[in-house]
This record gives C-alpha cells, sequence and structure tokens, in this order.
C-alpha cells in the first residue's frame, strides 16, 4: 500500500499513512526520540603508566595520549574524573623485562604505584588494572613461554600474582587480558583467599587477535618477538566461540566481561547483550582511535562526528561500558558531572 501511494498516486491524491520523517524534523525531536544515548557515565579512560618521576612521552602512534609516569598518572585520573569520566584503566611498564614477567607483581612498580596514588588522591575514581604481562616478558607473549609454547596453567600463576599485586595497591577491579584458560576462576579464588572478596573482575572474555591493536602495541611496547597471539586470542570470524567464552568467564566469577574491539565487533557486542545479563564493556581500541585521528589531521573527517557516531554505535549494540581513549574530551563536550 505505501509502495502503491508513492509510485502510482498524482502527488495531490497521495495520502501516505505514515511519515517517519516527522520525527526528524527539528533537533528537539530527534533529542526526544533516540533511542541510544552515549553517557559520560558509562566510559572508561584507559592509562598508559611509565616508569620513573615527571615522565611524560608522547605516543606516537596515537596523538593526544601519553604514557605517564605514576605521579602525572595521578593527575591525568583525577582531571578526567573532574571532566565526568567516573573510571579509569591502567597499563603499566616495567623497569626490566624477563621470561618470567617478575616486575608485574613487584609492590613497588609503577602501575602499583599509580594504583596507590589515584585511591588516594581521588578516591571516587573506580580503577580498573589491566593484568597481562606482555610488557613484561622479554617475548612479548602475554603468558609464560615453555618449549616454544605458551603454557596456559603456568601463566595463571603469573596472572594470579599480578592481579594479588594490584589488589593491595588498591584496584577496584582487575581485568585479566591475556585470554589464558581459567584464570577468571583462578584470580577470583585467590582474591577471595587473600581477603580480597570486594575486589572485582572484569574479564576481556571475548578478546580478538586482531590488527587493531597496533598502535597499543607502540605504546605498551608489547609486540611479540616470534610468532603472534592467535593461540590465545580469539579468531576474529568467530561469534558463537565468543558467546561460550563469555559463558565460562561469568561461571568462574567475572562481574563484568567485555567485547574487543568494539568497531569491528558490534554483533558480538549484540549477541552478547541478548544472551547474558552481566555488564558488558567494549574496548574502542587504539587501532580503532588512531584511524579516526588520523584522517581528522588530513582533514578527511569531522573527528567529532566520527567518535560521537562511533561511540554511540557501540551503545547501541549493547554495551553498558565504553573504554576509548577519547573519554576525558567526550565526557567534557557531554556535560558528565562527578556531582550527579
Ligand atoms: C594486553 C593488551 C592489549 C590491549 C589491551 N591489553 C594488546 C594486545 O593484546 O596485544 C590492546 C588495547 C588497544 O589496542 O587499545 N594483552
Amino acid at each position: 500500500m505505501l509502495e502503491r501511494n508513492l509510485v502510482d498516486s498524482s502527488p495531490t491524491e497521495r495520502d501516505l499513512p505514515i511519515r517517519p520523517r516527522r520525527l526528524r524534523r527539528s533537533q528537539s525531536v530527534r533529542r526526544l526520540v533516540r533511542e541510544s544515548r552515549l553517557s559520560a557515565d558509562m566510559l572508561v579512560y584507559p592509562i598508559f603508566v611509565a616508569t620513573g618521576r615527571g615522565v611524560e612521552h608522547p605516543i606516537e602512534a596515537m596523538p593526544g595520549q601519553r604514557r605517564l609516569s605514576a605521579d602525572l598518572a595521578e593527575e591525568a585520573a583525577s582531571s578526567a574524573f573532574r571532566a565526568g569520566v567516573p573510571a579509569v584503566l591502567l597499563f603499566g611498564s616495567p623497569r626490566y623485562k624477563d621470561d618470567a614477567a617478575t616486575d608485574a607483581s613487584a609492590d613497588d612498580g609503577a602501575v602499583q604505584e599509580a594504583i596507590r596514588r589515584i585511591k588516594r588522591s581521588t578516591p571516587e575514581v573506580v580503577v580498573f588494572t589491566d593484568v597481562c604481562v606482555c610488557a613484561y616478558t622479554d617475548h612479548g607473549h602475554c603468558g609464560i613461554v615453555s618449549s616454544g609454547e605458551i603454557d596456559n596453567d603456568a601463566s595463571l600463576d603469573v596472572m594470579v600474582g599480578v592481579a594479588l599485586s594490584h589488589a593491595r595497591a588498591g584496584a577496584d577491579f582487575v581485568a585479566p587480558s591475556d585470554m589464558m584458560d581459567g584464570r577468571v576462576g583462578a584470580i577470583r579464588e585467590a582474591l577471595d583467599d587473600n581477603g580480597f572478596e570486594q575486589v572485582g573482575i572484569m574479564s576481556y572474555a571475548a578478546k580478538y587477535a586482531s590488527a587493531f591493536y597496533g598502535p597499543f602495541r607502540e605504546a605498551a611496547d608489547s609486540t611479540p618477538q616470534f610468532g603472534d597471539r592467535s593461540t590465545y586470542q580469539m579468531d576474529p570470524p568467530n561469534v558463537r566461540e565468543a558467546l561460550r567464552e563469555i559463558e565460562l568467564d561469568i561461571d568462574e566469577g567475572a562481574d563484568i566481561v567485555m567485547v574487543k574491539p568494539a568497531l569491528a565487533y558490534l554483533d558480538v557486542i549484540a549477541a552478547a547483550r541478548a544472551e547474558f545479563n552481566a555488564p558488558i564493556a567494549a574496548y574502542n581500541v587504539s587501532g580503532e582511535y588512531s584511524m579516526v585521528k588520523a584522517a581528522a589531521q588530513r582533514g578527511w573527517i569531522d573527528e567529532q562526528r566520527a567518535v560521537d557516531e562511533a561511540l554511540t554505535a557501540i551503545v547501541r549494540a549493547g554495551a553498558d561500558i565504553v573504554i576509548t581513549y577519547w573519554a576525558p574530551e567526550v565526557a567534557a563536550r557531554l556535560g558528565g558531572s562527578p556531582a550527579r
């Protein structure tokens, strides 16, 4: 019938029953009928913590992002919080690398110091910490290598040690990103046994072996020295497998589950949303950030509109939490307020 009206009727005879454009006529109408809203409340700001004091290294492949020593990470976290961002996600860097990732669980390590400083100066900010060893191992893999392979069960002990050191420093949530089997259960048990029942776990549950982590590896100096991560991170074509991974992590005690990257995996976010009730986080990763930055620097794309569109799409797909390097500026623009 709609077709007949449009095609066969003369303009004066047209009597369209439905005119969807009425709901798009003005900015105010559009605001009223919006189905998904990006809010500062959902944002998590990743911060790369460097060793030393007063250190601020620009990350070339991620314009606008820096590696900051603990003192400056503390300032970055509190200024993000003041802009309206409720949470940060900290990545550490080592004083030295070895095959056992020894420095990753040192209580006086850079990331542990940053956690203590942030929780002291801005206790309200939720501190998530990346639990992984790729920046701390001399081979750059996310676990312990034996006979040329990533040894799952030997890696679990190391992840538990890292998670406990973050909990001792005051982290609110640890976020294992190594993709070893059983790490959520092992970390949950160790946290509980050590009196950290209140420390939560956000698991990188469906983390894909992605080319979009490229710029991050410059930031974290964590490129594998042999092979790649495809024996532990997920194969990009798979979505049912992601649901299995998420289910396992929830069963093992994850409080929040993550899909990563975000933009090329919106279907995975949507499938996870349909299947599970746990909060879902999505990580808008370094490559997704750098692509927009690079195009914007050339004048090929409007950065602000592209960012709002991309982050809102992540929310539309079903994410509750969006991890993004744009968090402070987006929050400032959206008018986030820590007082709400
Ligand atoms: C560590 C880790 C990575 C990222 C987060 N945690 C890199 C990787 O797995 O190689 C990527 C973050 C980003 O690209 O923004 N395992």
